[in-house]
């Protein structure tokens, strides 16, 4: 596949088939998030294949300290903006902390929108056998639907903080029935976030519908990254499973001071990079 994808090739994204093909080919699935129409070009460009507009935007866009401020609004803003420098990778919007956990009719409404208004080809949601009912009615509906288990961020005062989940067996039993039932109700893929690699890898091998991981070890079917961390955009923040690619945040430090310094220095702009009055 040509990682050098031009905004002038035809829009042929990868649908929610292909990605569970991927699955039963053994071919793992690359994700990533991205929140701005720059970056979706140069993810899209590098050949990922899922890209998600997360409501991890909240602490990475917005500097936020949890989820929970996220709103459908910042989320339909985002996408949209994402969705523009997309040409092949699956486009997936999470749905905000309580737009959809008050009622099935409150999360159709809502996923419509994030649909309609966002240009997303699927949504995500966070929870397990209390999002069933709401999973089937949003597929019933058309609306692709990936879950999300785990370290779930918008319950993180419930769970008590960013922890691994599923160590103790009781926990570890009640993911792998979680990904079941999501599975059962129609759920297309499911996040594993933070949890054991030994759960990963029993989960995944469980499910037909693939398993995407974040702080899962290797077992998953596919990866997910936010987009900063990978870069090293994100200096304090550095969990164990989070390995960054590249140190960008030093480069565009670096860049804005030497752009600073010929400011100050008047070496910029030079002859070339000013304009000739007009010609009379
Ligand atoms: O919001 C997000 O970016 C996510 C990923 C970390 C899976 O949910």
């Amino acid at each position: 596949m040509s990682t050098q994808l031009k905004l002038s090739q035809p829009l042929r994204p990868l649908t929610i088939r292909n990605l569970q093909r991927f699955k039963q080919d053994g071919r793992k699935i690359v994700a990533l998030t991205a929140y701005d129409y720059t970056f979706a070009r140069l993810v899209d460009q590098a050949g990922v294949d899922l890209v998600l507009v997360g409501d991890s935007l909240g602490n990475v866009i917005q500097g936020q300290e949890t989820t929970l401020p996220v709103t459908l609004d910042d989320i339909i803003y985002h996408s949209r903006a994402v969705s523009r420098g997309l040409r092949r990778a699956h486009l997936v919007g999470d749905m905000p902390f309580m737009t959809y956990q008050i009622s099935v009719e409150q999360a159709m409404t809502n996923a419509a929108r994030l649909m309609r208004e966002g240009a997303v080809h699927s949504i995500k949601l966070e929870g397990g056998r209390e999002r069933a009912e709401v999973v089937r009615r949003l597929v019933d509906a058309g609306i692709p639907v990936m879950g999300h288990l785990g370290l779930t961020p918008q319950s993180i005062h419930q769970l008590g903080g960013h922890r691994v989940q599923g160590r103790d067996q009781e926990d570890h039993k009640r993911i792998v029935e979680d990904a079941r039932i999501l599975q059962e109700a129609g759920a297309w893929s499911v996040v594993l976030e933070c949890v054991p690699a030994s759960l990963a890898l029993e989960v995944s091998g469980a499910l037909h519908i693939p398993t995407i991981g974040i702080g899962a070890g290797e077992g998953c079917d596919g990866q997910i990254l936010v987009l900063q961390d990978l870069l090293g955009l994100n200096g304090e923040f550095n969990p164990r499973f989070v390995r960054r690619f590249a140190q960008l945040g030093d480069l565009v430090t670096d860049a804005i001071k030497d752009y600073g310094e010929a400011v100050r220095a008047g070496t910029f702009p030079s002859a070339e990079e000013t304009y000739d009055p007009i010609a009379v």
